[in-house]
Parts: C-alpha cells; sequence; structure tokens
C-alpha cells in the first residue's frame, strides 16, 4: 500500500462493518427475489441478467456511498469508477445470474475492498446456505466465524477442482474446453458451479483443492482473491505470476498442487486426450 495512504485499524472495523451489512441485506434481497420472482433480461446471447442483479447493486452501493462518499465504486452493472490510489469497493451484487435466473439456488454477493490497488477486505456472502466468508488483509479468513484453511492434498491426482466458461464460448476457440478435458482426465473430477466467487471460498474452505478461469472480472475476483490467500493458498495468473484482479485468468489452489494446475495449463497444447480429439 502507498505510504500516503495509512489505515487505522478502528477505520478498516467501519469498513467491514458496512461492507458486511451490504452484503447480507444483498443476499437476503437476492433469496426473496429468487423465491417471490424476478424479470431476466439479455446482455448477450448467454449473458443474462435480472432486476434483482440491479437492485442487489444498488442497495450495496448506496449503502457505501452513504457511508464513504469519497470512496470508488466499481460493480458489474452500473458502476464504473476509476480504481486508483484511494480506497475502492468492487462489487459483483449476484455472482452466478445464470444459475439464479435458471431457479438453481447456487449464488453469491461478492465485495471486494481495495486501498491503493491492494486487497484489504472482503467477503462472499451465499445466502441460500447462509455461508458469510469474510477475510482481512494479515487477519486470516472466515466462513461464520470458523477460521478457513486451504485442503492438504498433495497430488492432482486426488485434487478436486473447479472452473467455469466465459459468455464468448460459442464463439472464441478461447473458451477453457480444452483445459477443462485436460483436467477431467487428472483429477478426481471438476466442478463448475457457475460462481467464481464460491468456487474461489470453496478453494479456501479446502472442500476444492483447486480452481482455474479464464477472462474473468476484477468483481469475480477480488473479494475470493483475499479469502483463498488468508486461508494459505495461492492465487497466480496462467504464468505462475501472483495474480491481480485484473488479470482476467486464475489460478488458486491450495499451494501443494499449484505447480502441477499451472503445468497441466502450459501443456494443454500437447495433450493426448484420448478421446478422439
Ligand atoms: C459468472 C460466474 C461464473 C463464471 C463466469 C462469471 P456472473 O459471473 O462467476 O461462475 O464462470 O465467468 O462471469 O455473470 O454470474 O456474475
Ligand atoms: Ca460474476
Ligand atoms: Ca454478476
Amino acid at each position: 500500500m502507498s505510504r500516503n495512504l495509512k489505515l487505522k485499524s478502528n477505520q478498516m472495523d467501519d469498513f467491514a462493518k458496512i461492507g458486511t451489512e451490504a452484503a447480507r441485506e444483498a443476499g437476503r434481497l437476492l433469496l426473496d427475489r429468487f423465491h417471490e420472482g424476478f424479470t431476466i433480461s439479455h446482455k448477450g446471447a448467454i449473458n443474462l441478467v435480472t432486476d434483482a442483479d440491479l437492485a442487489a447493486e444498488e442497495l450495496i452501493v448506496s449503502k457505501i456511498r452513504k457511508a464513504f462518499p469519497d470512496h470508488v465504486i466499481v460493480a458489474e452493472e452500473r458502476h464504473n469508477g476509476k480504481r486508483g490510489q484511494g480506497f475502492s469497493w468492487v462489487i459483483d451484487p449476484l455472482d452466478g445470474t445464470t444459475n439464479f435466473a435458471h431457479g438453481y439456488p447456487v449464488f453469491s454477493v461478492s465485495i471486494g475492498l481495495e486501498a491503493a490497488g491492494g486487497l484489504e477486505w472482503g467477503a462472499v456472502f451465499d445466502p441460500v446456505r447462509d455461508e458469510f466468508f469474510s477475510a482481512r488483509r494479515g487477519c486470516g479468513a472466515t466462513c461464520n466465524g470458523t477460521i478457513l484453511r486451504v485442503s492438504q492434498t498433495a497430488r492432482l491426482d486426488s485434487s478436486l477442482l473447479a472452473t467455469g466458461f466465459p459468455y464468448d464460448i460459442r464463439t472464441s476457440r478461447q473458451n477453457n474446453l480444452r483445459n477443462f478435458c485436460g483436467f477431467a482426465l487428472r483429477t478426481q473430477g471438476v466442478r463448475r458451479s457457475g460462481s467464481a466467487a464460491l468456487d474461489l471460498c470453496a478453494v479456501a474452505s479446502g472442500r476444492l483443492d483447486g480452481f482455474w478461469e479464464l477472462k474473468l472480472n476484477p468483481w469475480d475476483c477480488a473479494a475470493g482473491f483475499l479469502i483463498v490467500r488468508e486461508a494459505g493458498g495461492i492465487v497466480t495468473n496462467f504464468s505462475g505470476r501472483p495474480g491481480l484482479i485484473d488479470d482476467g485468468e486464475v489460478v488458486a489452489s491450495n499451494g501443494l498442487i499449484h505447480q502441477e494446475m499451472l503445468d497441466v495449463l502450459k501443456g494443454i497444447g500437447d495433450l493426448r486426450l484420448g478421446i478422439g480429439d
């Protein structure tokens, strides 16, 4: 963090309090709408948005703006602030919109806070399971108050991973399908939850051993990156450099299987799938 942005610890408490309330209130709103009804529109052929995404975003943004009027806000649907040397909130009001729109109950709210470009605090709330994941830089990560640690799985061969696919899957060759095949053949399984934020929290909790994806946005990653790292995990790009939320590509793991994951991603062009590919 830059020297001219010194954080007092009670200031962080205030940020965490408002961020926590915002994530919880938005999660409750989403759950109500999930049961009571919502309208769906298209941002692209398979990229949906609902009025619940927009309402959750407005709730979070107005709460943060009221408390911290000088902070920058970046939120997926309608807030495109310029992140810089001050405090910036990076928000996905509904991560898992496709699930939500289809009535599949796996989605979350994700809120991260940057100070001078570094992640300081983050929370991911799963209102369906009532699980609140959060982390503060240097203070560890928790879920509903219980300290999180990544798994001890030492080999990719014994691992359970997750991934996701970009919205241009039908039109781009960089659609992650070959990577998926590569990992499916080298692990005990690969899951696709539909919420990258929850996938990252699952790595932090040791429920998954690793996660990779490409073409993610900062709001998918901000809270989850910090939660994984504070739980003892590693987050990089596909080359192994420490992951930034603007990178798009993400490899998150328990650390033990990280190099093997990077090797699979690197060697993917030569992979013999054995399935007539
Ligand atoms: C999506 C989810 C999904 C991931 C996509 C994201 P959204 O976010 O995180 O798991 O595979 O890449 O765009 O659109 O539901 O907020
Ligand atoms: Ca998202
Ligand atoms: Ca979203």
